[in-house]
């Protein structure tokens, strides 16, 4: 595996890091303008750039704008004091404390070399890994209905016979736990501590179990756990569960932070929530944008959920402002939603009959028995996919 050293601060490279990874056998190229530090991220195999703090620019902005732009670049923070907060949606890997000590570079080498490695095996060989179907739900937009979709979703899949779990990587807020009101002993959290440096493997002992056959790894219980868990930890974690699923759905933040992108790369579908209004649709195209950069816009399938016409919006108008169509819609159901909430009982479980309970039914049965044969598609097509009016099916 060949990986290009870089760095980049204003001023010379400390010689510390130098010396440190000399030690590693690493030969490290510095950059003081970032018009050269751009030209040289061209290697699409691996990239490390180690990235200094400075007094003229915020280290944790450039790191987030380099992580987004860049995906394949791996960066570790040089700082002299870590704002974890900050450095927690900086999209770095690593931070290493100024001044440089040998061993925090020794350790910083090995992540960047591991989390690359792990990179490259999913992309070369993706199907030869796949087992269980990886389903991220995001949006970059808060209250649009993703822990609603990905809990309901999950429903509907395990009655179709499906094994499935609940991943809540909406690590400092996450209601996944509460949706379905069970109460975690065990959290991704404690899998972190206590299991994966062992070797991960015993993901099932951190799984909290629902009456309706779903199994969730919830949040941690406190937010300032998930400063804890990062990007590698998400990847582990996403392979271990796939092992054990036939699906696995992802529950995110609104937000593209680290552990976000890691499990989007790491899926095989992306669920993109939007609803009919400006700024919800405004955020969508930029998520959108994004994953284009990214390189995994083909992933994605737009979900529509809150799906009642208003006035001077139609799903066309969606369809339009997104430049993608739509695949999926969800009706409004304010009450029946809320209930559920409160209730801690998923609708599709307590009211499979509903509009809004078909709408997910319907996109599950699709996703297990494919467009083709969905075998609901004709009695709720009318209601929830594409076609308006007067519908038109042909069997
Ligand atoms: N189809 C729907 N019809 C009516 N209300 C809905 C629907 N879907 C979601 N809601 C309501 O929208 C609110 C937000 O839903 P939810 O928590 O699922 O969003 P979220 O995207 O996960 O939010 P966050 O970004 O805060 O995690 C909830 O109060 C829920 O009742
Ligand atoms: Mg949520």
């Amino acid at each position: 595996m060949k990986i290009q050293w870089i760095g980049f601060s204003e001023k010379s490279s400390p010689i510390e890091l130098r010396q440190s990874l000399g030690a590693k056998g690493k030969m490290i190229t510095w950059y003081s303008e970032i018009d050269q530090l751009e030209q040289s991220i061209n290697d699409p195999s691996g990239i490390v750039l180690f990235l200094h703090e400075s007094e003229t620019y915020s280290v944790y902005e450039l790191s987030r704008e380099i992580s987004l732009k860049y995906p394949v670049v791996s960066i570790v923070l040089l700082v002299s004091e870590v704002d974890y907060k900050k450095a927690m949606y900086s999209g770095a890997i690593d931070i290493v404390s100024l001044p440089v000590v040998e061993k925090e570079v020794a350790k910083a080498v090995s992540e960047a070399e591991r989390l690359i490695e792990e990179k490259l095996s999913t992309h070369t060989n993706p199907v030869e890994n796949k087992q269980g179907s990886v389903i991220t739900v995001c949006s970059t937009k808060g209250g649009v209905g993703k822990t609603t979709v990905s809990v309901n979703l999950a429903v509907a899949l395990s009655k179709l016979n499906k094994k499935v779990v609940v991943l809540d990587l909406d690590l400092q807020f996450g209601d996944v736990a509460i949706l379905f009101d069970v109460q975690p002993k065990k959290t991704i959290y404690e899998w972190v501590k206590e299991c994966y440096e062992q070797d991960g493997e015993n993901v099932q002992s951190f799984i909290t179990s629902h009456s309706s056959g779903v199994d969730v790894l919830a949040a941690p219980l406190l937010p300032e756990f998930a400063e804890l868990i990062s990007g590698i930890h998400v990847t582990a974690v996403i392979e271990q569960l796939k092992k054990h699923y036939d699906f696995v759905i992802i529950d995110t933040p609104p937000s593209l932070v680290e552990t976000v992108l890691v499990s989007l790369e790491h899926s095989d579908e992306i669920f993109l929530i939007t609803s009919m209004d400006l700024p919800t649709l405004k955020n969508g195209k930029l998520a959108i944008e994004t994953l284009q950069l990214l390189g995994i816009k083909d992933k994605i399938k737009i979900i529509l959920n809150r799906d009642t016409e208003m006035e001077g919006m139609k799903v066309d108008t969606v369809e339009k402002i997104l430049a993608t169509k739509v695949d999926a819609k969800i009706p409004s159901d304010y009450k029946t939603v809320v209930q559920s909430f409160n209730k801690g009982t998923p609708f599709v479980y307590s009211h499979p009959k509903i509009a809004v309970s078909k709408g997910i039914v319907s996109l599950a049965d699709e996703m297990v028995n494919g467009p083709e044969n969905n075998t609901k598609k004709r009695s709720v097509f009318r209601m929830f996919f594409r076609k308006r009016g007067k519908v038109n099916v042909t069997s």
